[in-house]
């Protein structure tokens, strides 16, 4: 298994370019079985999990062509058109879905277009139970009947979805995602209460817009969903990652460097730009994306509390974590997105840290500095949190289990080391 080493202590300097959004690009992969047209998507990151739902979408019957990457220049990444002409399996086998859980998005389209799912139940998960209780309460809701044995949801309405009134008890951006997709198709009015408002389901509603779907309240807690009878082929780029953007931001910030996020959209980023700007770095808006620069002295804690869009995102918690680690005085950080997702933490323990946990929340106190170790990855944010670690770490850092990596960070080693890191990926 693959294995990233670093030797710590270099300054970051120089251009990023911010690939197009993981959490985007799957959803408006999934929403391609809506229609009968192809669905081309530009802006696509290079990552594994959009290998797993392209294998998984073609099991279903999508044709799947990439086209290169654009003739655009910049940073356009790779252009790909899904092609449903005709649903041949409406099946999401087990060993394609327990890969990555958001194969659970292929339910609505499914279920909407076919008439009939079957989808293998994305099991557990190392950052918490994440059940999709939701996803499938919102599916009945919408008139479909819900079977789940042998490990399998199986989804029926026969006679089509039908509209109806849909209160979240708590904001999630997968069932508002699989439900919105779900009720393009649906006779009649469907509406969404808190809703997850996250750039990425603007993103999907958007493309589905496009595509011929009637949607209302866009970027907001409520959406309207008028029914239409069929949807047509679509052109869509992909917004850029944030969590990506605030990634480097913070690696930026904890090795006091001077790095322009080139493609970045400061108005996605707000909530850890604020953060980021209370510790004392510099954070300016620039024509081509975003810059960020060291403040005057150590960086200084903050409290920072994760939320559902607006506020701080859950998958930038233990990015931030490893900038308060080394930053001045005490700093709070509460997960209420997920439990259990603090696994990073007896990690960067592991490099000098010293950080308390109590239920939901970690008292980070700040260190003058971290030392290398051997350090294993546990999930996709929290390995990247090692590697920040290590880049300001003394001496050699040692991470095993990169694939949780290769997930969602495009070129990660590639982009960091243009920038100064001494980084490098070991392959045996
Ligand atoms: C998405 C993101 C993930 C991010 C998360 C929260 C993708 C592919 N993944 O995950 O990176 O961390 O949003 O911003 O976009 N829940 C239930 N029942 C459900 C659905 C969710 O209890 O049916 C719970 C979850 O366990 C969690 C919370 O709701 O505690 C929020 O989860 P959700 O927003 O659905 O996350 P995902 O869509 O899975």
């Amino acid at each position: 298994m693959d294995r990233i080493r670093i030797r710590g202590g270099n300054r970051l300097t120089g251009e990023i370019s911010i690939s197009g959004a993981k959490n985007a690009a799957l959803p408006l992969m999934a929403a391609s079985l809506l229609s009968d047209a192809p669905l081309t998507l530009g802006n696509l990151p290079h990552l594994a999990d959009i290998s797993t739902l392209a294998s998984l979408l073609g099991v279903l019957g999508v044709e799947i062509a990439m086209e290169g990457d654009a003739p655009k220049g910049g940073h356009v990444g790779r252009v790909l058109t899904l092609h449903a002409r005709k649903i041949t399996s409406t099946t999401a086998p087990y060993d394609l879905v327990r890969q990555m859980r958001a194969s659970i998005l292929v339910l609505g389209g499914l279920v909407a277009r076919e008439g009939v799912a079957k989808v293998s139940l994305p099991g557990g998960c190392a950052i918490g139970n994440r059940p999709v209780d939701l996803h499938l309460k919102g599916l009945e809701q919408l008139g479909a009947a819900i079977d789940v044995q042998g490990g399998y949801i199986e989804a029926r309405a026969p006679k089509g979805l039908t509209g109806a009134h849909i209160v979240f008890p708590f904001v999630s951006v997968g069932a508002t995602e699989n439900l919105m997709i779900a009720a393009t198709l649906a006779r009649g009015e469907t509406v969404l209460a808190n809703a997850a408002r996250e750039p990425e389901v603007v993103d999907l509603a958007n493309c589905l817009v496009a595509m011929g779907a009637k949607i209302a309240g866009i970027g907001s807690g409520t959406l309207t969903i008028q029914g239409v009878t069929s949807l047509h082929g679509a052109s869509h780029e992909v917004v850029p990652d944030r969590i990506e953007t605030g990634t480097y931001a913070l690696a930026a910030a904890m090795t006091g460097g001077d790095v322009e996020l080139k493609g970045a959209d400061p108005a996605q980023n707000e909530a850890l730009f604020e953060k980021l700007r209370e510790a004392g770095v510099r954070v300016t808006a620039t024509e081509g994306g975003v810059r960020v620069t060291p403040g005057r002295g150590r960086v200084r804690g903050v409290d920072v509390m994760t939320e559902p869009y607006p506020g701080f995102p859950t998958d930038l918690q233990a990015q931030m974590m490893a900038l308060m680690v080394i930053g001045s005085g005490v700093a709070m950080i509460t997960e209420t997105i997920f439990e259990n997702r603090f696994m990073h933490v007896s990690e960067l323990s592991r490099m000098g840290a010293e950080i308390t946990v109590h239920g939901a929340s970690a008292m980070v106190r700040g260190v003058k500095a971290l030392a290398g170790a051997e350090v294993m990855a546990t999930d996709l944010r929290a390995s990247v949190s090692l590697v920040l670690a290590g880049l300001v770490a003394e001496g050699e850092t040692i991470i095993s289990r990169v694939y949780h990596l290769d997930r969602g960070y495009e070129r990660l080693v590639e982009k960091l080391a243009a920038c100064g890191a001494d980084i490098e990926r070991l392959s045996n």
